[in-house]
């Protein structure tokens, strides 16, 4: 076929209602047919489709629409179905494709088995999800289905190329095709469109029959409207499919009157918690309904987003800023809040992606949380036997500390449950935490090489044990202790060095005893949490970026507020004190058992150093912007011990060591570290941050110090850790823009 032969020959399209006369007057448009006739039992309709363009030709009966076509589209109401397709048989052609665009696609397949006593490999029902609460002819729109989705549901033995044919019939309408099962199908739009038409048209009809009707119309708000629009759809058509599709249609409705006979009983029994926790869940899922769309969850998948850092050399940092909140510390109020008895109240809550897959996680296993709106968060807590059962796979996204944290916890719950994360998170090891707690009882499975997803065996009873941990992780530490809240004896924990507390503190803010010797924290099993409430710090690891942009550009005076100053985690501070900074720590003060200082940062000449090994936990998450300061620094700055970097949301050494020589900046990679001599230019360049969150803002920060221009791709997961990071390091002094970011 040359590019310019259209796609079918003859397209006959019977029935020119809405979806019909859309249909034919996008084919029209796109070219995609030699010829478009139309046929229609209502000669007007048939009429104005000629006279308003919609077909080439207005065919007098059925059989001359269908004679000669390469491709007949059914487009009547549903029940119609069977008397159009005996009047088409005798002059369907034997290579033509038959398809239809009806609602229900079962009854259309019994249909055609009953009238040609089978289904051809040439019949592919299918379905536009697009329409409009108008109908007719006159509403017919050439773009009603650009940018929409339509269901094709071909038979196991479909002619491949006819449906390649068919499916770009509709790419050539704009739509996008998918293909499904007939079953499938039809289960689905039960669901999304049948259900929502009942309640709509019931709705108004209830209304419409109360005796205020006038007033409750005349009065009737956006609400009633957005909700009702659907009840002007076209009455017979809508009876068809609700026949057509009854035993779907009947399933879901038990589902909904059984779930609004509970909203009922709630209601009166002034049951405040089943109506927020519904509430509060509908509402999440609503906002999030097009992320659902794309099958992860409430949880962006970012490595589908593409958003591009853009750097202009140059500037000083200045101003009085607070960064987002604690990541740490936001996932383990959601945590602990949610398995503590009563209702937890937190402020300053990270509202990035990662701590949103926690929060929406528990919601998943049936807390109800309000929020997060502006940093504060309502946790309903269930106690720690109350969770339920996650419906499916809870989805993690690019959070290792949620994967690893949920494990401890899961392991221990009567459910079954399945964590799953981004590519980053499913390539991350976990055999650091599922094989000390199968040491405690607990049954995982992993992927190869200890790789997510895990697969966790609820109901096993878990024993307390004493765990020597041979990497210096905060997370393996917390896991065990959460899984032992639940098991039986006392877990203990020893640590190589000392790693952040968070896990420990809180826990005693709950009222859970911890306790602690040495390098040694344990927990004994069996005790409860009580509710508390939560004050977020601003998160040092997002400081840092700022701690080392003030310093290393000329000119700069920044104060960062209320910055968390967890001895566990200041190693940013103490390294580049070392280096020579200029960082104040002001009104130093303890909130909810966490220490919190404003800092006050100018700029400073760095001198490169041997970091201390015994910084390297307190500060592991703040490499990457550290490199940053090493390669601005004068003289050699060389990292050991740090050999945990290559597991993280990248392999930190090799992709910074990458992105610095992009910039023309070299440095020696060594096992566990790297080596910086500073003083070199940092020029222009383009560089691959590998979705890792904090590598694209560690070169956000270079390009203060750079000669040239910077450009680094794949930043979309700063909204992990980090939301709004473009705007607060803009408004500081860098010159930054991001492209593609929603
Ligand atoms: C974290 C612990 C650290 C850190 C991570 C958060 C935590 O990981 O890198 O960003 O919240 O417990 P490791 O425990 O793997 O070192």
């Amino acid at each position: 076929m040359t590019s310019s032969e259209p796609l079918f020959k003859r397209v006959a399209v019977i029935g020119l209602g809405l979806i019909g006369g859309s249909l034919a007057c996008a084919i029209r448009r796109n070219g995609l047919a030699g010829t478009v006739v139309g046929a229609d039992h209502r000669s007007e309709e048939l009429q104005l489709g000629k006279e308003l363009g919609v077909i080439d030709q207005a065919a007098s009966t059925v059989s001359d629409a269908v004679r000669g076509a390469d491709l007949v589209v059914l487009a009547v109401p549903v029940r119609a179905t069977r008397a159009v397709l005996e009047q088409i048989r005798p002059a369907l052609e034997p290579d033509a494709i038959l398809t239809d665009v009806g609602s229900t696609k079962s009854s259309f397949v019994t249909d055609v088995e009953a009238v040609f006593g089978g289904l051809s490999p040439l019949v592919i029902p299918g379905h536009p999800i697009a329409g409009s609460e108008k109908s007719g002819i006159r509403a017919a729109n050439p773009e009603l289905f650009a940018n929409h989705k339509v269901i094709l549901t071909p038979p196991d033995n479909v002619s491949q190329p006819h449906l390649a044919r068919l499916q770009g019939l509709w790419e050539g309408c704009g739509a996008t095709v998918l293909t499904m099962s007939v079953a499938y199908h039809d289960e689905v739009l039960a669901a999304t469109s049948h259900l929502p038409h009942l309640i709509a048209f019931s709705l108004v009809d209830t209304l419409a029959g109360e005796d205020e009707n006038m007033d409750i119309f005349r009065y009737a708000a956006g609400g009633f409207r957005d909700f009702t629009r659907i009840a002007a759809s076209d009455p017979v058509m809508w009876h068809d499919i609700f026949l057509s599709n009854r035993d779907a249609v009947l399933r879901v409705i038990d589902h909904f009157t059984h779930d609004l006979e509970q909203l009922r009983t709630a209601i009166a029994n002034q049951d405040s918690a089943t109506l927020l926790r519904v509430f509060s869940r509908a509402k999440a899922a609503r906002e999030h309904f097009s992320k659902m769309l794309s099958g992860q969850a409430y949880v962006t998948n970012n490595s589908e987003k593409q958003v591009t850092f853009r750097l202009q050399p140059g500037g000083a940092i200045t101003g009085d800023i607070r960064v987002p909140g604690d990541k740490s510390m936001s996932h383990r109020s959601i945590m602990l809040g949610a398995l503590a008895d009563g209702v937890t109240e937190v402020k300053g809550f990270l509202e990035g992606e990662d701590s949103l897959a926690t929060l929406q996680a528990f919601r998943d296993m049936g807390v109800t949380i309000e929020g997060p709106d502006d940093g504060f968060v309502r946790i309903h807590g269930v106690g720690m036997h109350g969770l339920q059962a996650p419906r499916g796979p809870l989805y993690l996204g690019n959070s290792g500390t949620a994967m690893r944290l949920f494990a401890g916890l899961l392991a221990a719950q009567p459910f079954d449950s399945e964590l799953t994360g981004d590519a980053s998170l499913s390539g991350r090891p976990m055999g650091r935490v599922a094989d000390p707690l199968r040491a405690m009882g607990a049954v995982i499975d992993t992927a190869e090489g200890g790789r997510p997803p895990l697969k966790i065996r609820g109901g096993q009873k878990l024993s307390g044990i004493h765990y020597e941990m041979p990497v210096a992780s905060a997370q393996v530490k917390s896991c065990l202790l959460l899984a032992g809240l639940y098991a039986e004896g006392s877990t203990s924990v020893t640590e190589p060095a000392p790693t952040r507390d968070h896990t420990e503190r809180m826990l005693a803010g709950f009222g859970y005893h911890v306790h602690r010797d040495g390098a040694t924290a344990s927990v004994s099993g069996g005790g409860k949490l009580t509710a508390t409430n939560i004050d977020v710090p601003a998160d040092i690891s997002s400081s840092a970026f700022f701690l080392v942009a003030a310093s290393i550009a000329p000119g700069s005076d920044l104060i960062l507020r209320h910055v968390g100053m967890n001895p566990t985690r200041v190693g940013v501070i103490n390294i580049l004190n070392q280096m020579g900074a200029n960082i104040e720590i002001l009104d130093e003060r303890e909130i909810g058992g966490e220490p919190v200082a404003d800092l006050r940062v100018r700029s400073a000449e760095l001198q490169g150093i041997d970091i201390p090994e015994d910084q390297v936990p307190l500060a592991i998450d703040e490499f990457p912007v550290l490199f940053i300061a090493a390669a601005c620094a004068n003289g050699r700055t060389v990292l050991r011990g740090a050999e945990e970097l290559r597991v993280k949301e990248s392999d930190r050494i090799q992709v910074m060591a990458d992105g610095l020589a992009a910039l023309g900046v070299e440095t020696t990679v060594t096992p566990d570290g790297i080596i910086i001599d500073g003083g070199q230019t940092i020029g222009g360049g383009t560089v691959n941050s590998h979705g890792d969150h904090r590598i694209a803002m560690s070169f956000a920060v270079a390009s203060l110090r750079a000669a040239g221009d910077i450009t680094v791709n794949d930043c979309a997961n700063v909204a992990t850790s980090f939301p709004g990071f473009v705007e607060l390091a803009h408004g500081t002094g860098i010159n930054i823009s991001a492209e593609g970011a929603e």
